[in-house]
């Protein structure tokens, strides 16, 4: 089976495209109406819509999904407890154009000479103080395996970062990434690195940008660039000005005093300690002793460990935390919150497993996708 647009798979099924591409971010795919959609996307569209049933019969609305979506929470918030909180900034671009290196010299840590091979293959998540503020930083991988990672890290995000490298200009997942951060409707700056190096081509990268509706500021356009050597730490103020900027311009607001929201960011099962996972907190306080939800797992926040490896009781408004506590290892991507007590996240909990179950038993015994095209 070809692969084909999501416009004209929407008209073809008779959905409307902005149905089709929230459905796709369900799946944790950030797509626009161009987005190509590949055979093992359309079946797994197909199975996860139920699709063919749901041009005839439009869904109910229920109390909550499966797909590790909101639940209502009862608690009541004071609208003036909300105060602006650390942007969180996704660094996305092809591999190797130099973002953990940039976030290395933000940090001025080594992590790049650490991870294997010097690729990164899962997503990271720091904090660097810029003056006296704070930003939270998502690194994520280049290389082409990891689209969902980069659509996620553009689903969480406040702004994006682009490093394109100046010695190689845009790439496949340059263009992906910003894709991503279109779907995703995030300020976008782009970080031109590499300019230390003898054949970088700054003039020609901006070039290349503007083919993709990105035309930088000094050309008139609205797109900031900063030309930026991450290695020798050149023009890095600059760009976390720029940061700062585009931030403020935002406006974004958490109010700390209300139960905690936010994102798994990965997870694992650690010997000793059990299922771990990294939540990034984007609104509210996790605190030690909350019942959570994430998903179909639950559990009670049994320690949160920042990422200096340091215990802490609380952790506020866009800070990565490591949770301990949950009784299984949850999805990276799915929401996590903070619900009124353990009984209801167990109840909301098992409810959602035996939906999955269900699912996984319909899905085995699910039509083809030929048998489905047959019937269109
Ligand atoms: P993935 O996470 O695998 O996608 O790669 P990445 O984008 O994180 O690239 P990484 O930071 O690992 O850098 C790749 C290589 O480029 C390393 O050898 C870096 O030392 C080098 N590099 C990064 N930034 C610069 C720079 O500004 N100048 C020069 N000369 N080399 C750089
Ligand atoms: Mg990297």
């Amino acid at each position: 089976i070809p692969p084909i647009k999501v416009k004209d798979f929407a008209e073809e099924v008779g959905m409307q495209a902005n149905t089709l591409l929230k459905d796709l971010m369900g799946l944790g795919i950030m797509g626009n109406i161009n987005y190509s959609l590949d055979e093992e996307t359309l079946e797994l569209l197909i199975d996860e819509l139920d699709l063919p049933a749901k041009i005839a019969a439009p869904e109910e609305e229920e109390d909550f999904t499966c797909d590790g979506s909101k639940v209502k929470v009862d608690f009541e918030e004071d609208p003036a407890d909300y105060r602006l909180r650390s942007p969180i900034v996704t660094v996305m671009g092809h591999v190797d154009h130099g973002k953990t290196t940039l976030l290395d010299m933000i940090r001025k840590t080594r992590v790049t000479e650490s991870e294997a091979g010097g690729i990164t293959q899962h997503i990271g998540a720091y904090q660097a103080i810029s003056g006296d503020q704070k930003i939270t930083f998502i690194d994520t991988p280049g290389h082409e395996a990891f689209t969902a990672m980069r659509a996620r890290g553009a689903q969480l995000t406040d702004i994006a970062i682009l490093v394109v490298a100046a010695d190689d200009g845009i790439m496949p997942q340059t263009v992906e990434a910003i894709n991503h951060a279109k779907a995703a409707d995030i300020p976008l700056i782009v970080a031109v690195n590499k300019i230390d190096k003898p054949n970088a081509q700054p003039d020609r990268v901006k070039q290349e940008l503007t083919e993709h509706g990105l035309v930088p500021e000094e050309w008139g356009g609205k797109t900031i660039c900063v030309e930026i050597s991450a290695l020798k730490g050149e023009n890095i103020d600059e760009l976390m000005e720029m940061v700062l900027l585009v931030a403020e311009m935002e406006d974004i607001k958490a109010n700390p005093n209300r139960p905690a929201e936010g994102v798994i960011i990965e997870a694992e099962l650690d010997k000793g300690r059990g299922a771990v996972a990294t939540v990034l907190v984007k609104n509210g306080s996790l605190k030690v002793g909350d019942p959570i939800l994430a998903g179909s797992v639950c559990g009670r926040v049994k320690a949160l460990v920042d990422e200096h490896g340091n215990r802490i009781d609380v952790a506020g408004p866009a800070m990565p935390v490591e949770v301990l506590g949950f009784n299984d290892v949850p999805k990276a991507g799915d929401f996590v919150q903070v619900l009124e007590d353990e009984k209801r996240a167990r109840e909301i909990s098992e409810e959602r497993q035996e939906k999955e179950h269900q699912a996984r038993i319909q899905t085995e015994s699910k039509v083809t996708l030929e048998d489905f095209y047959d019937q269109i």
